[in-house]
């Protein structure tokens, strides 16, 4: 691979994009923070998302359910009964792990990943991945409610309401973006699972008969979501799951998987679920949820295609896609190396960042008004006047900031005009302050 697991999570943590939560007390496994930058990227993965699921389209709508619900929609889901990992423990260090994450020596035995030792496994237990607290003063199972460890149950059991409310037809879908909690046994690959996560899922309701044709676009709109985000073809890849592999839910289920330093992985699952969770919620609730369609003149349980993505997986996606070392020219005429983040200008946490020359009373106040002047229409402008121009442009680059401004003698002195720079090429274009915010906005259309 391109670039190393470690790589990325060192320029996460002096850049202050991610880093340790609570970490001044040691951290805790499987939990991360995410600074400003990283802030500006997640709500930009966010927005890339709600753009193509409700912006652009006329039969998808927003929800947003709370994370603790009726413990009795775990029950219904299946996840109280089945959503489980097998975990065995070692009977030499005593320390657990997932039965199916466990690798063999050269001798083909099972071997424990923390002491070594082999064959010193037992039998494997379920253990149940969802994290459970108690609602009021009283620490009693009927108290007892769970963080969801899926957004997905949301737009289930508020499917009839919604469905009646935005007086939608079917077909059409719910989305929510919202955290999932998991007590994964081993949190690892930096935020790729973690136990705390967000997730971006939406349930697309559709009549019996027609689900697989909705399974086959969904697929083909999640992954051009991808590609028009600038993910490198290599890179992604479209896998169905094996009979064997799928959930107790689904009649078919596809991953859309990224080509991460440890391997591929599961950025995005897309499942058929047939009409499994409507079913449950309906026998469970008691209540009617099926709909009549009219235009069939018939009633039926509305079949369900599930696109199911995690914010903080795409955006490591974005940043491993988007790392590069390459040479670049130095002021002095020799060559440096630079790093540099090509992400996609959506997706980029800075947007323009606002550099003068120099730090001189002369030119602070043109920049502050060059850097008042592209506020409003810029969702992160950054102004920076500290150390050198050529270092204030690495630093830039290395976030992936796509244009860098900058106000010099001859701005304030002669022509009113800044320095474009373009992170990509380093190419650099003088445009008059008066036409720069329509000069950006174009750059950014393209
Ligand atoms: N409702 C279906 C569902 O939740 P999933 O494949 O378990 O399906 C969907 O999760 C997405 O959520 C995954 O593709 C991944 O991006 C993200 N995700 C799941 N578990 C995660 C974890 N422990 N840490 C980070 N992201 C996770």
């Amino acid at each position: 691979h391109h670039t190393s697991m470690e790589t990325i999570v060192e320029l996460c943590k002096r850049r202050g994009i991610i880093f340790q939560s609570s970490e001044i007390y040691g951290g805790l496994r499987g939990a991360w923070d995410y600074g400003p930058l990283g802030v500006a990227l997640k709500d930009n993965v966010r927005n890339a998302w709600r753009k193509s699921m409700f912006q652009l389209r006329d039969d998808v709508v927003p929800l947003e359910a709370s994370i603790l619900m009726n413990p009795q929609v775990w029950e219904a889901s299946g996840h109280v009964g089945g959503f489980t990992d097998p975990l065995v423990e070692c009977s030499n260090c005593n320390t657990r792990h997932r039965e199916d994450q466990l690798e063999t020596n050269k001798k083909g035995e099972v071997y424990c990943p923390s002491c070594g030792q082999a064959g010193t496994f037992g039998e494997a237990k379920a253990f149940n991945l969802m994290f459970r607290t108690f609602v009021g003063p009283t620490e009693d199972t009927a108290a007892q409610v769970w963080l969801r460890p899926e957004t997905a149950q949301g737009m289930f059991v508020d499917f009839a309401h919604v469905q009646l409310t935005a007086r939608k037809k079917i077909p059409f879908g719910i989305g929510q973006i919202g955290r999932s909690f998991r007590n994964e046994i081993t949190p690892r690959n930096f935020i790729f699972r973690v136990r705390e996560f967000e997730q971006m899922e939406m349930e697309f309701f559709c009549k019996p008969g027609t689900d697989e044709e909705w399974h086959a676009y969904w697929i083909r709109q999640r992954y051009d979501w991808y590609r028009n985000l600038g993910l490198r073809t290599d890179n992604i890849r479209i896998r169905p799951h094996a009979d064997d592999e799928l959930s107790h839910y689904s009649k078919g289920t596809v991953d859309i998987e990224y080509r991460f330093p440890m391997g591929w992985g599961e950025i995005e699952g897309i499942a058929n679920r047939g009409n499994f969770d409507l079913t449950q919620h309906a026998e469970h609730s008691g209540k009617d949820l099926s709909y009549f369609d009219q235009a069939a003149d018939e009633r039926y349980l509305p079949y369900v295609i599930e696109p199911a993505a995690g914010v903080d997986r795409i955006a490591l996606t974005f940043l491993v896609d988007a790392y590069r070392q390459e040479e670049a020219p130095t002021a002095k005429g020799g060559t440096e190396t630079r790093t540099v983040l090509k992400l996609h200008p959506e997706i980029a946490p800075v947007k323009v960042a606002v550099l003068p020359l120099s730090k001189k009373d002369t030119l602070t106040p043109t920049a502050r008004e060059v850097n008042d002047l592209l506020k409003p229409h810029f969702a992160n402008v950054d102004y920076d006047e500290a150390g050198q121009i050529g270092r204030r442009y690495r630093r830039q680059d290395e976030v992936g900031t796509p244009f860098c401004v900058t106000v010099d003698f001859e701005t304030v002195e002669d022509d009113r005009a800044v320095t474009v720079r373009d992170r990509d090429t380093m190419t650099q274009e003088r445009i008059p302050i008066e036409k720069l915010v329509g000069y950006l906005q174009e750059r950014f259309a393209q």
